[in-house]
């Protein structure tokens, strides 16, 4: 098969690491032919802690994708999260210096814009226009063509650890993959989940993970703000562990299959049989005990986000409500609790469907993955397998020749 067109999104997650190889075409845009996950064993809240378990990792993923495909697995965008991360908005003014606005003078304001001073550790991963004012008219999405004296940007960046981005890069490298891109994690789950109308009318996207929970803020179709908090889905996964005094694998066995945030629904003669700690007889629990621990945990989750948003004063600017998606997002009754707290509309977020092996990627795990191949997708462009297809016959026909030539030498 022709890698022109081939497209791939890795997600090194804390828990697990998945890639997935799209293939772009004409009729259909995209469609998906190989998937692989692993799980992951070298992350610590997002950012690598073991640089051999998180290549081994990544390079199981690769290989079960390549298998499922038959594609090599040469590049991808892959994404960063991690409490590393620190985002702000800046803005930057330029003087137009022809009649009307060109590309260079929005790469000369862009460039104005991220001229701020960052601690020499850190490195600068996305500039993100907002919007463009030209002279007085604001809110304006692409100022190329348009007649001034003054532009003026306004813009999102997203900061991260030099160290810990380079930690990264180098394992997916040491796995054989070259590093395409890298996306903020909560904008490539973004890409994934959210409608044009929803980040048009201010929504914001909570990414439960493993170790991290990203938030995204959309408003007015751009991206306002972002934050990563250091706490996931393994939290509430320690917290049963530590509290029901079970290993972390039954803590986890019992948060997936039983848990649930709402203790007030929840019969309180339901129980479950638990396995103890280190060779002790398995006893039984009250259901309702588990999703006290567990609720604790989310409501502590969405204070933390309740609290951001206030502090950065987007708390009533967001009529939108908030999408939750990511693994930690599924655990039951956790939209309920959210609206709860948040006092918002919550709905949890399933990524879009592509064509290809589309319907085993609808879940909310699923949504930062996918949303790197849409942004691997945006990035390259179609390229016409034609010339290709008249190359591959020319070489057929000269190695046809070539032989045939071979053959007569013999003969004669
Ligand atoms: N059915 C389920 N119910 C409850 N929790 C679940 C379920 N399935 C997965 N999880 C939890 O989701 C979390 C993993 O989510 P996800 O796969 O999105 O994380 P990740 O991308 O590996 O991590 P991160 O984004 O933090 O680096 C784990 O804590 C896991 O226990
Ligand atoms: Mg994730």
């Amino acid at each position: 098969m022709s890698s022109k067109n081939i497209i791939v999104g890795l997600d090194v997650g804390t828990t697990k690491v998945c890639t997935i190889v799209g293939i772009k075409n004409l009729e259909s845009g995209l469609e998906i032919i190989g998937i692989g996950t692993h799980a992951s064993l070298g992350l610590k809240k997002g950012a690598v802690v073991n640089i051999d378990l998180t290549v081994e990792s990544i390079r199981n993923s690769v290989e079960e994708a390549r298998l499922m495909s038959g594609v090599n697995i040469t590049s991808a965008t892959i994404g960063i999260a991690g409490g590393h991360i620190y985002s702000f908005n800046s803005s930057g003014v330029v003087a137009i210096k022809g009649k009307e606005i060109t590309s260079d003078d929005v790469s000369r304001v862009l460039e104005a814009a991220k001229a701020v001073v960052i601690p020499s550790d850190r490195e600068i991963i996305h500039v993100i226009p907002q919007e463009f004012k030209v002279d007085n008219t604001t809110g304006i999405k692409n100022p190329v063509g348009m007649c001034g004296v003054r532009l003026e940007a306004h813009v999102h960046i997203v900061t991260g650890s030099i160290s810990l981005v380079q930690n990264l890069v180098k394992c997916v490298e040491m796995a054989g993959v070259r590093v395409e891109n890298i996306t903020l994690q909560p904008i490539a789950s973004s890409e994934a989940v959210l409608s044009t109308e929803e980040k048009e009318m201010g929504i914001i996207l909570i990414d439960i993970g493993g170790g991290t929970t990203d938030v995204a803020i959309w408003k007015d179709g751009s991206l306002l703000h972002t934050e990563i908090i250091p706490v996931g889905g393994n939290h509430f996964t320690n917290d049963l562990a530590i509290a029901l005094k079970i290993p972390h694998a039954e803590a986890e066995r019992i948060k997936i299959n039983h848990g649930s945030v709402l203790a007030e629904n929840i019969n309180q003669s339901a129980h479950i049989t638990v396995q103890g700690l280190g060779g002790q007889k398995p006893r039984e629990i009250q259901l309702s005990i588990v999703a006290e621990v567990l609720g604790a945990r989310a409501e502590e989750l969405f204070e933390l986000v309740q609290t951001q948003i206030k502090e950065k004063g987007f708390d009533q600017s967001i009529t939108g409500g908030f999408v939750l998606t990511g693994g930690g997002a599924m655990i039951k009754g956790l939209t309920e609790l959210a609206e709860y707290v948040l006092e918002k509309p919550v709905k949890i977020g399933i990524p879009i469907s592509f064509g290809g092996m589309t319907n085993i990627m609808q879940s909310p795990k699923f949504s930062t993955v996918l949303g790197l191949l849409i942004e691997a997708n945006k990035s390259k462009p179609f390229i016409e397998e034609f010339e290709s297809k008249e190359k591959a016959t020319f070489d057929l026909v000269t190695k046809l020749s070539d032989s045939l030539k071979a053959v007569f030498k013999e003969i004669f």
